[in-house]
């Protein structure tokens, strides 16, 4: 018999990437008890609408475009960053909306995404030890033995940016600023200002033509308010359990569990043990999940991880992110997804194209080349058509600002344009520029397989 789960089940079972290093565990116990007592960020009912969305990307209707910072920041927080990353991917979305056919479920890393996992505990500068930065909601990134000490008080400070983000997505999404003509016009901006402006403008004039008819013969966003309005979801990766568990209510519609942190949690590649905390967290709670999938996954601990969290077998609740890297994805993804098509498993198959592809720069930055990126997606891509599975999502580390972390891109940056404005609190963000570009290079492979490989009639 397996016990009842409890939000707090995770507990008992080995934990990884969660810091045990709290100077004062019952200041952290008492942060976590005003956490239980304060309101949840997002309602169960929204959560069960992701998932019956992500359940049509599960059946081929659909496309899933998750994106923003690797990790936010208390010192990036500003109402700018949050307009423009919320901006660029509207804009994305319809690119893809467009060339895809399907609709697309627009996904946010933002509201909550702090805690990181780190590949060591430890950092070493000259001759100095501290231990790693964690995350704005764990310690501070100022290689200092104070900055580096875990403070329960910043789960209250990341609840409230998590809050307020929130709070004007929300207004951004329904207030008239997502309205379908802004957004094109906003597209048209960068198609006249990007060195590749040409390739981009045939299908940028194509959407124009198309909101003209739309509008010519009376579908504007007077007489169909959703034209005006988009849903927008918030995600983070559940890594820190403490915050979690102290955010997961009783829905008093189903009386089922909910992570009211976020409308989708994740888990990473580092903490999918099987017999780990974080798989037994989510098992419980009935949010949309997420599951990294790197190199290293083979097909029968795939099923096992897929049966632990999806037992139902329900469309929408487990979306697999694969990270294999450019040069890793064509022999590892197709004998997965061949495994999940064989044994019937309904999942949504997207692609996370940055954690494969860091590499670090001759200067010393952590960087990603855009070119890799581009890579793994078309290989995604050509991977689920030969396949017959739906390609169901795409998932990036961006910024609507105008950084400089990634290489390449129309505007080419090189090494040397990196130590310009790299302001990521932990890995590369593709910048504005560079995520647009890679909508419309990512629609134009869409369009071009199409009807493509085997089982389309199942899309
Ligand atoms: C991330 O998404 O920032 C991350 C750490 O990814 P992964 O778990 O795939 O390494
Ligand atoms: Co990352």
């Amino acid at each position: 018999m397996t016990e009842r789960w409890a939000p707090s089940s995770w507990r008992s079972k080995p934990a990884k990437h969660i810091p045990a290093d709290y100077p004062d565990t019952a200041a952290l116990a008492q942060v976590e008890d005003t956490l239980r007592g304060m309101p949840p960020l997002v309602f169960a009912g929204e959560a069960r609408r992701l998932k019956s969305l992500l359940g049509d990307v599960a059946n081929g209707k659909a496309f899933l475009l998750q994106g923003g910072d690797c990790a936010e920041s208390f010192k990036e927080f500003s109402a700018n960053n949050i307009r423009d990353t919320f901006r660029l991917l509207l804009q994305m979305a319809v690119v893809l909306t467009f060339a895809g056919g399907k609709p697309v479920v627009k996904v946010g890393r933002i509201a909550g995404q702090f805690a990181k996992p780190r590949s060591s505990p430890v950092e070493v500068k000259d001759g100095v030890e501290l231990p790693s930065y964690r995350g704005d909601n764990i310690n501070g990134m100022d290689f200092t033995a104070e900055e580096r000490t875990p403070d329960p008080q910043r789960l209250l400070r990341a609840y409230g940016q998590a809050a307020s983000t929130l709070n004007l997505l929300r207004a951004f999404a329904t207030g008239g600023y997502a309205d379908l003509h802004n957004v094109h016009r906003w597209t048209l901006d960068f198609v006249e200002g990007s060195p590749q402006g040409a390739r981009y403008r045939a299908l940028s004039d194509k959407i124009g033509e198309t909101l003209d008819f739309m509008s010519a013969v009376g579908v504007t966003p007077e007489s169909h308010p959703t034209l005006h309005q988009v849903e927008f979801f918030t995600s983070h990766e559940a890594l820190l359990l403490g915050f979690e568990e102290a955010m997961t209510r009783v829905d008093s519609t189903s009386s089922d569990w909910y992570d009211t942190s976020a409308h989708l949690l994740w888990i990473g590649e580092r903490t999918r043990q099987l017999d780990g905390a974080h798989i037994e967290f989510c098992k419980g709670i009935k949010n949309p999940i997420g599951m990294k999938v790197g190199p290293s996954v083979e097909p029968e601990e795939l099923i096992r991880l897929i049966d632990a969290l999806n037992p139902a077998n329900e469309a929408g609740r487990l979306t697999l992110y694969g990270r294999f890297g450019s040069d890793k994805i064509e022999a590892r993804l197709p004998a997965l997804m061949a495994a999940t098509k064989r044994e019937g498993r309904s999942v949504v198959w997207a692609t996370d194209p940055m954690h494969g592809n860091t590499l670090t720069a001759n200067n010393g930055y952590k960087t990603r080349p855009f070119e890799r990126i581009l890579s793994e997606v078309k290989s995604f891509i050509d991977v689920a058509r030969a396949e017959g599975v739906h390609p169901g999502g795409v998932h990036f580390e961006m910024t609507g600002q105008n950084v400089t972390e990634c290489l390449g891109g129309a505007r080419m940056l090189s090494e040397g344009d990196l130590g310009d404005r790299y302001h990521t609190h932990c890995d590369p963000r593709l910048n504005a520029d560079q995520s647009l570009e890679l909508a419309f290079l990512v629609a134009e492979k869409l369009k071009e397989t199409q009807g493509s490989g085997r089982a389309q009639a199942a899309e």
